[in-house]
């Protein structure tokens, strides 16, 4: 049997737990959604995440190894979330992890969320062609990084304020949409005309992204136009959102020679962002890679497959909470 190992992410509100093989081939894959718990309060209640976790994590983990056909002993090591995230989550499954660890007698590595969702598209069909850009645009970040190889990762830039998912969602909730908002203002700008100039924050040539600013003229505009048409506000705030992203990415993809180009994490499902992506990567002639939704969200298999490549490199980065996000620990 292959080395396998078992990936443990419980950073925000979802308990994932899955069984992947050192190929990237995923044995199991099982996500416990609060989706339903949160949905109330419009966004992530941490407290009440970190107490579903506890309920969820040992029930999760042996729904993984039963559905792998597997028993612990034949696991080689354990890869676990050590951050960035809520805190509360976080603890929820290291201590779960190191308990584990010891229980079974196999080494726990943490695991940069980050790491794991760059190293997300490779899962399964191994879709990466490096050297690689990489976009990520989820609830909880925004960044771009350049990828020489599978370990060999850099930082760009990232978002100083909020992550593009999370523009989507507070947009979305202005707008009276359900939670999360992403896939509903997405929906909703596809009946609307882009006539509104919202702004296009942080333009200058850097990879820095910044859309609090971007938020705040949504909520502006709204509070001066009583008789707004919704479409045509959703319509423009995605094509600013938009028009940052496409510019970032393609000065990245210029500067950085790349083979392929990625995007992953949550909002890599929008319609305007798949199709725009698309026409760059035909206009410069690099290929273009979006992994499935599913490891495009959070899980435990992209946890795993970053294990993997520590354990080949002979680090051991311990179950330990990291809060930063750290370009060191790329
Ligand atoms: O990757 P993900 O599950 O979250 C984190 O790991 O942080 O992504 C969830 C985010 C939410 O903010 C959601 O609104 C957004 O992805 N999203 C979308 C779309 N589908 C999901 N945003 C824009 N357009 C979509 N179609
Ligand atoms: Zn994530």
């Amino acid at each position: 049997m292959s080395d396998l190992i078992l990936g443990i992410e419980t950073s925000c509100d979802d308990t994932a737990v899955a069984v992947v093989d050192a190929e990237g081939n995923v044995r199991s894959s099982v996500v416990s959604s609060q989706l339903e718990t949160h949905a109330a309060f419009g966004g992530v209640f941490p407290e009440f995440a970190a107490r579903e976790h506890i309920t969820n994590i040992l029930p999760t983990v042996h729904e993984a190894l039963r559905q792998a056909g597997i028993q612990p002993a034949d696991l080689k090591a354990i890869g676990v979330t050590r951050g960035p995230g809520l805190i509360g989550s976080l603890l929820v499954g290291l201590h779960t992890a190191t308990a584990l660890g010891i229980g079974w007698n196999k080494p726990v590595i943490g695991i940069n969320h980050l790491r794991g969702h760059l190293r997300s598209a490779d899962l399964e069909e191994r879709r990466v062609v490096y050297p690689a850009t990489i976009l990520m645009v989820s609830g909880g970040h925004s960044l771009l990084a350049y990828m020489k190889n599978e370990t060999d990762i850099r930082l760009l830039g990232s978002t100083r304020d909020d992550s593009v998912g999370e523009v989507f969602d507070k947009v979305g909730r202005m707008l009276g949409l359900g939670y999360p908002g992403g896939p509903e203002v997405d929906k909703l700008a596809r009946q609307g005309q882009a006539n509104i100039p919202f702004p296009r924050p942080l333009m200058q040539n850097n990879y820095e992204f910044s859309f609090s600013g971007l938020k705040s003229a949504v909520s502006r505009y709204l509070a001066a136009t009583p008789d707004a048409v919704l479409a045509d506000v959703a319509a423009s705030f995605v094509q600013a959102v938009m028009e940052v992203l496409v510019k970032k990415s393609r000065l990245a993809l210029k500067k950085n020679p790349s083979k392929s180009f990625l995007i992953v994490g949550g909002v890599a499902a929008n319609s305007q962002l798949r199709e725009e992506a698309a026409r760059l990567c035909k206009n410069l002639g690099v290929q273009l890679s979006l992994p499935p939704v599913r490891w495009s969200t959070d899980n435990g298999a992209m946890i795993a497959l970053a294990a993997f490549d520590y354990l080949k490199l002979g680090i051991h980065k311990p179950p330990l909470p990291q809060l930063q996000l750290s370009i060191n620990e790329f």
